[in-house]
């Protein structure tokens, strides 16, 4: 979701955008299954200058050079570009499209072209695929669009409007030690090598993505779909020890849980997407855990 624009001062140009959080359908969306995704409250701000040599200052890692390559994409010479990227969009929710979609949007108000939504998505998906290889496009579409989201890679894109409020905590299970590119490289080689097994699976994520959406359309309770979505991505091999274990607590404590986003298996998983009806009280409950937490609202716009 893209908020404010502004010029910093005459020759700058800023940009902040916000992250997402993948409600159902990571993975099985590059195989094109829906997913269903949505904006967060954590967002990145990109400010470009006038430079004599290409610079970077960023809170998030640029291993593999997005943003000298967004800034080719949107046209603009990276070697006369000052880059600055502050960032509370933790990975997995959604930094690198973030990046991509920041930089592109920044530095086309920096060259006094200024882009539209679908050309900014149809570039930071290009991006993004520099970042992961076979990107689906569901996160550029988060950040770029924002709200909630209904996604179809290549063939829907539809945003939702919700009656009911939906609230979700989004609790840290560690930062995983592989990349987004090394997790989806993970699934294709299982796929390639068990592939009825592999697809059997995706088909079912595809079935829960469906039903998530009708719940949440109706109103009604999203803690089975969250569970079953949950369990299906252990099925496919994206969650480690560490966030099978928390996940089980979760679940002994009646909530709904799943990884949300690439997810990891050497260390950390990124974080859980997790869901009560009586969230103030489960909050209560795993205030002793010891976790970095937060809260997100869905919906509740009628
Ligand atoms: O990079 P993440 O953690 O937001 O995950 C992206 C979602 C995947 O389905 C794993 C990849 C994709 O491009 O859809």
């Amino acid at each position: 979701m893209l908020n404010t624009r502004r010029r910093v001062s005459i020759d700058e140009s800023c940009c902040e955008i916000f992250g997402k959080v993948l409600l159902s359908g990571e993975h099985s969306v590059v195989y094109g299954e829906p997913a269903l995704v949505a904006g967060v409250n954590r967002s990145m701000t990109v400010t470009i200058g006038p430079s004599g040599k290409y610079s970077l200052q960023s809170d998030v890692e640029d291993r593999m050079g997005l943003v000298y390559y967004a800034l080719e994409l949107a046209g603009v010479n990276p070697d006369r570009c000052g880059v600055t990227v502050e960032s509370d969009v933790s990975p997995g929710l959604g930094s690198s499209a973030a990046v991509c979609a920041g930089v592109i949007r920044a530095a086309r108000e920096f060259s006094e072209r200024p882009v539209g939504k679908d050309e900014l998505f149809r570039l930071a998906w290009e991006c993004e695929k520099k970042a992961h290889g076979n990107s689906s496009g569901v996160d550029p579409a988060a950040v770029v669009y924002g709200g909630l989201i209904w996604y179809i890679r290549n063939k829907e894109r539809e945003s939702l409007s919700l009656t009911h409020r939906y609230c979700f905590l989004l609790v840290d299970s560690g930062l995983p030690e592989e990349s987004t590119k090394e997790m989806v490289g993970l699934v294709r080689t299982g796929y390639t090598l068990h592939n009825k097994r592999y697809k059997r699976i995706l088909n079912r994520m595809g079935e829960v993505t469906k039903r998530f959406k009708q719940r949440l359309l109706d109103g009604k309770s999203v803690r089975g779909v969250v569970n079953e979505n949950g369990l299906l991505l252990e099925e496919l091999g994206v969650v480690g020890d560490r966030a099978r274990r928390l996940s089980e607590r979760f679940r002994e404590i009646g909530c709904g849980v799943k990884i949300t986003g690439a997810g990891g298996m050497k260390s950390g998983s990124g974080r859980l997407l997790v869901f009560h009806s009586e969230l103030q009280r489960i909050k209560e409950d795993i205030d002793g855990w010891g976790m970095d937490v937060f809260e997100i609202i869905i919906g509740g716009s009628g």
